[in-house]
């Protein structure tokens, strides 16, 4: 099976399930867990940042920091399509409080010109807006990097306006090494940043919060809250610190990869957004046309032929390339969607 539907379709590598048996642990919550602590601060120093949390996912990671940079009534601005406000099961206004003002990006990317019209005017009326969330590199758009500029841009617009700024980073290292940029650039300008270890990374649990120590202190606190404290999480943890030292400059061979695929299927008549030159990191989005086949043969086809993407729409697939997938793979899927499409 080639299973492209996510790249948290990962294994855990030999060295991380070595790691993870030989990993000293304690109870993290009086920190006493070495491995967890050192992970921490491998990935504070990384980012230049002056604390950093182990926790469990990504959308924890997230929600967190929201509850960590804002009250309950408040309001947050966040792009239109992007996972915090479409894929992690309304955190935000269910447990946060917050009243979400989406905007629409082009190709993911919000403007700082936006950002101004979408912050509620100082009124009584009005719920405050306190936080803009970013998402670098962005899921539904297709991979999309935020470049250092844009971010900078983005974040003096949302700081002079009072805004907090985070970044939902589940992918930053993709975007990093996609941009030939390091993850501290990339992160410099935000608050806080969620860093997700189980994606292009391949660690089978886990994320990492970071940002300035006070907001550590609160969200560290919100993570208890929310039941993610955690004993001994050095067992995890290590595949972390593996994924770190390991993991992150191959990123760039699935991002080839990816742009491999995306010529494929624009060679068997598929119609990929963004093309094939503009794949910029990992994800590739696909629309069959109807001329050639309903989306939910192709896909069932792509299954019994041992190749697995996910049906995001009606028309559409989703594909992504990973660490478990090589590049005879790709070439082995392209033979197989030009076989199930037939002549
Ligand atoms: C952009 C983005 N943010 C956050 C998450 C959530 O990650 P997790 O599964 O670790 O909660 C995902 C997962 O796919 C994602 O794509």
């Amino acid at each position: 099976m080639i299973n492209l539907r996510s790249d948290t379709v990962t294994q855990p590598t030999a060295a991380m399930r070595r790691a993870m048996a030989e990993a000293e642990v304690g109870d993290d919550y009086y920190r006493h867990d070495q491995t967890v602590i050192a992970l921490e601060e491998k990935a504070a120093e990384l980012f230049g940042k002056e604390a950093a949390m182990f926790l469990f996912s990504a959308t924890m990671g997230n929600l967190v920091s929201i509850l960590s940079h804002t009250k309950r009534g408040e309001s947050l601005l966040l792009e239109e399509r992007s996972h915090i406000y479409n894929n992690e099961a309304g955190g935000l206004a269910a447990l946060a409080g917050l009243t979400p003002r989406t905007i629409r990006g082009e190709r993911g990317r919000m403007s700082p010109e936006q950002i101004k019209e979408a912050v509620f005017p100082d009124a009584v009326l009005h719920p405050q807006t306190s936080l803009l969330c970013l998402e670098n590199t962005h899921n539904a758009a297709g991979g999309v990097c935020l470049s250092v500029e844009q971010t900078k841009d983005l974040a003096d617009t949302a700081r002079s306006h009072g805004l907090k700024i985070h970044l939902d980073g589940a992918r930053l290292f993709n975007s990093a090494v996609g941009q030939g940029v390091s993850p501290e650039d990339l992160t410099r300008e935000v608050d806080s940043v969620t860093i997700c270890l189980t994606k292009g990374l391949g660690c089978p649990v886990g994320a990492l919060v970071l940002g300035e120590a006070d907001f550590m202190d609160d969200a560290r606190r919100w993570r208890q809250a929310v039941g993610g404290g955690m004993r001994q999480a050095g067992v995890v943890a290590a595949t972390g610190i593996v994924a770190l030292d390991t993991m992150v400059d191959r990123l760039a061979e699935d991002h080839s990869n990816a742009r491999r695929l995306a010529a494929l299927l624009t060679e068997a008549g598929l119609i990929v957004d963004p093309l094939p030159d503009e794949v910029e990191t990992n994800i590739v989005f696909a629309e069959i046309p109807a001329a050639l086949m309903d989306a939910k043969d192709f896909v069932q086809g792509l299954a019994a032929a041992g190749v697995q993407v996910n049906p995001p729409g009606a028309r559409r697939i989703r594909l992504l390339t990973h660490h478990d997938v090589s590049a005879d793979d790709i070439e082995t899927v392209g033979g197989i969607v030009r076989k199930v499409l037939g002549p």
